[in-house]
Formats: structure tokens, C-alpha cells, sequence
């Protein structure tokens, strides 16, 4: 099978389906954020505020080529954001777009603290970056899934049977 990379938008689920697909399907999972945490033992939004947004780019440029004997890839939202990562991905496997209305993004990360681009009290801005980010995921990705309304079963099994035709 080829090698899954979920990306999308913060909070559209990417971690909950890739946590959901390691146990009940008995994937290999990572998450790139977590691995770099682990990397640098350090919480992203650390990352951040100590050696600023390009600094946690690289890292997690790098960590693409690191976590590729995985068979299950979950991303960082701003994965997108540069062509390089888009090269790497495609050289390893498929991208597999988790779309999820903005409404249910707000929704799920109103009282989260731990997304350093993520900011409540600017939610125009927010949005203008969901939309653009929109975009990237759906020229760059290979299968689109709907999260909407779905559980996570539902969701996993899609994505299985899609990337065997893709
Ligand atoms: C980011 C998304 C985050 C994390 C970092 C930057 C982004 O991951 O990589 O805070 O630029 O959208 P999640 O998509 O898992 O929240």
C-alpha cells in the first residue's frame, strides 16, 4: 500500500483519524508534530516563540524525509506551505486532503492554546488563511475526504479503499 499523508486545515481531524487507523487498522502511524516535539523535546508553540515560524518550517521539512517508513503520516496544517515538502510527500506515497467546514474548525479549537497560529479573537484573519490554505490542499492532494458530520470509522475506511484506486 502507498504511503498516506493526511493534510489539512488545524483541527480538521488529521491526528484523531491517524490515532483511529493505528488501532483499529493496525497502520504504522506518526504525526509530524509530534515527532519533531520529540526531536528537539521541545512543544511546538516553544518552537515558535523561541526561534520563531522558519526555523519550525525546516524542522519540519526535514522530518518528512525522517518519518517515511511510516505507513501513515499525519502533517502539520502549514505542511502546504512550502513546494519542497508537496515533492517530498508526492515521492512517498499519496496526500489525502481531510476537509472540514470553517464553521467546525472554530468550533473545535475555541478554547485551544497550543496552536500558535491559531487565534480566537481573529477570526477574519483565520478565515482569510483557511481560504487560502483551502486551495493548496485541494490542487495538491490526490484524494479529498469530507469529514463532515462522519465518524471516524467511516472516515479511515474511505481513505483506505480511495488510495487504493488512487
Ligand atoms: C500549523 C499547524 C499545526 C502545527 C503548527 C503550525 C499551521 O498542526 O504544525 O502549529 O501552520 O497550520 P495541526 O494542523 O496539527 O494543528
Amino acid at each position: 500500500m502507498k504511503k498516506i499523508f493526511l493534510i489539512g486545515f488545524m483541527g480538521c481531524g488529521k491526528s484523531t483519524i491517524s490515532a483511529y487507523m493505528r488501532e483499529h487498522l493496525h497502520l504504522s502511524v506518526i504525526d509530524t508534530d509530534k515527532y519533531i516535539e520529540k526531536k528537539y523535546d521541545m512543544e511546538i508553540k516553544d518552537i515558535f516563540s523561541t526561534y520563531g515560524e522558519k526555523t519550525f518550517r525546516d524542522y519540519e521539512t526535514n522530518s518528512i524525509d525522517e518519518v517515511s517508513d511510516y505507513e501513515v503520516i499525519s502533517t502539520g496544517g502549514g505542511i502546504v506551505e512550502r513546494e519542497i515538502n508537496i515533492k517530498k510527500m508526492k515521492n512517498f506515497g499519496v496526500l489525502v486532503y481531510l476537509h472540514t467546514p470553517f464553521t467546525e474548525i472554530v468550533n473545535r479549537l475555541k478554547n485551544d492554546k497550543t496552536r500558535p497560529l491559531w487565534n480566537n479573537d481573529l477570526i477574519t484573519d483565520m478565515e482569510k488563511l483557511y481560504q487560502r490554505r483551502s486551495k493548496m490542499y485541494e490542487a495538491y492532494s490526490d484524494v479529498i475526504v469530507d469529514t463532515h458530520n462522519r465518524n471516524v470509522n467511516e472516515i479511515a475506511e474511505e481513505i483506505i479503499a480511495s488510495i487504493k484506486k488512487a
